[in-house]
């Protein structure tokens, strides 16, 4: 951050305004900050009037309607409402969208696994949807401005060890999907920076190996990627200690880094000292993307622990994010402000 903005900061806190979780991401250098949403929470009219505030967020991505399920039930069938209906609301509130996601082995429509495609075909498949459907986001066709700047195009494709994942893509066509599916989406939208996203690739390790290597040997051939996107879903006190020197070594890769679906979780209850554990948590996750200049942004995966995917998959788990579930700002909130603001000296 430039001495002024600091300055700027300092005496918005004089003046007793507490500045804004995408206001400090922007005065630390970066693109954005933004949440997740999925459609049903639009009728919630408090939910949507926060998630909208561009203070806060000024990004945001939506995390079911545009998975291939959604988007091509059936072969040749697409339904875009969903994913209009969240680029629609960010277009009218100034936001800016990740797409998310072109290729997943989840959510995937049953039909791609059923019909036990050849390497050829499925190659054809692969091509048809993420390129109709990026093209579909792209500015000049159904949106005047291209609002989508950033698309997940290959999610989850690693298991932990660091292998790649035996996923219908690469059973059928090894790693040649990979090539497909960024020449898709490039040729579809040339301006949109396509990344590959996981999960536990936060800290150095296997995983985040594998991925780096891909990521080199995908550049050294030509094939057209800008990002790894780290997802950053967490457990409270466990904060890998290598964030900041892995988000280096990927940057040092030519490519940019986004967290784009933190999240923080617990076991329940909710006691007052593991809500100062979370406040450090997301401090020190924010911190890590602050220090690393290709750290481009970060999106939580929502904003409130109403609408959060935790307590649904970890049984006994949840509260794992900045809003509790009656909208209000928890101490996690304070830890993500303090994240972007340099370090005290000692
Ligand atoms: O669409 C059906 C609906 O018809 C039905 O009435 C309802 C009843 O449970 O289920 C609905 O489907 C749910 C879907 O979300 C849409 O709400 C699924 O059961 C539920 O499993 C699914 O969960 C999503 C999960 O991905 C599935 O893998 C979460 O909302 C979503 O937040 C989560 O997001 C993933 C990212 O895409 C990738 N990274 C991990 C992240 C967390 O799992």
């Amino acid at each position: 951050m430039q001495f002024g903005s600091f300055a700027l900061v300092l005496l918005l806190g004089a003046h007793g305004v507490v500045a804004q979780l995408d206001v400090l991401a922007k005065l630390a250098g970066k693109q954005y900050f933004g949440s997740a949403v999925d459609n049903p929470a639009l009728a919630d009219k408090p939910y949507v009037r926060q998630l909208t505030n561009r203070l806060d967020f000024s990004q945001l991505t939506p995390s079911n309607t545009m998975k291939w399920e959604t988007i091509q039930p059936q072969r040749g069938v697409f339904n875009f409402t969903g994913g209009d209906e969240i680029v629609k609301l960010a277009q009218r509130n100034g936001q800016k969208v990740r797409g998310h996601t072109c290729l997943w082995h989840s959510q995937l429509a049953p039909w791609v696994e059923a019909g036990k495609f050849d390497n050829a075909t499925l190659h054809e498949i692969i091509h048809d949807h993420c390129y109709k459907m990026v093209r579909h986001y792209r500015g000049d066709v159904g949106f005047d401005v291209s609002w989508i700047v950033s698309w997940d195009v290959v999610n989850e494709a690693f298991e932990d060890d660091g292998t790649f994942r035996k996923t219908v893509f690469y059973n059928t066509t090894g790693l040649t999907y990979f090539d497909t599916v960024f020449r898709s989406a490039r040729a579809a939208d040339p301006k949109a920076k396509l990344y590959i996203n996981d999960y536990n690739l936060e800290g150095l390790g296997p995983k985040s190996d594998a991925v780096a290597a891909l990521v080199k040997d995908l550049k050294a051939r030509g094939v057209p990627i800008d990002g790894i996107g780290v997802q950053g879903h967490l457990i409270l006190g466990r904060v890998p200690t290598t964030i900041k020197e892995n988000f280096q070594r990927f940057a040092d890769l030519g490519v940019e880094v986004a967290i784009t679906e933190l999240d923080i979780r617990m076991e329940l209850p909710v006691t007052p000292e593991k809500l100062e554990q979370q406040r450090k948590d997301y401090e020190t996750v924010i911190a890590a993307c602050r220090a690393v200049k290709k750290c481009i942004g970060v999106t939580i995966w929502d904003y409130t622990d109403k609408y959060s995917w935790v307590p649904g998959w970890f049984e006994g788990e949840g509260a794992a994010l900045p809003w509790d579930e009656d909208l209000k700002k928890k101490p996690a909130y304070n830890g993500i402000a303090s994240g972007w603001l340099p370090p005290r000296r000692a």
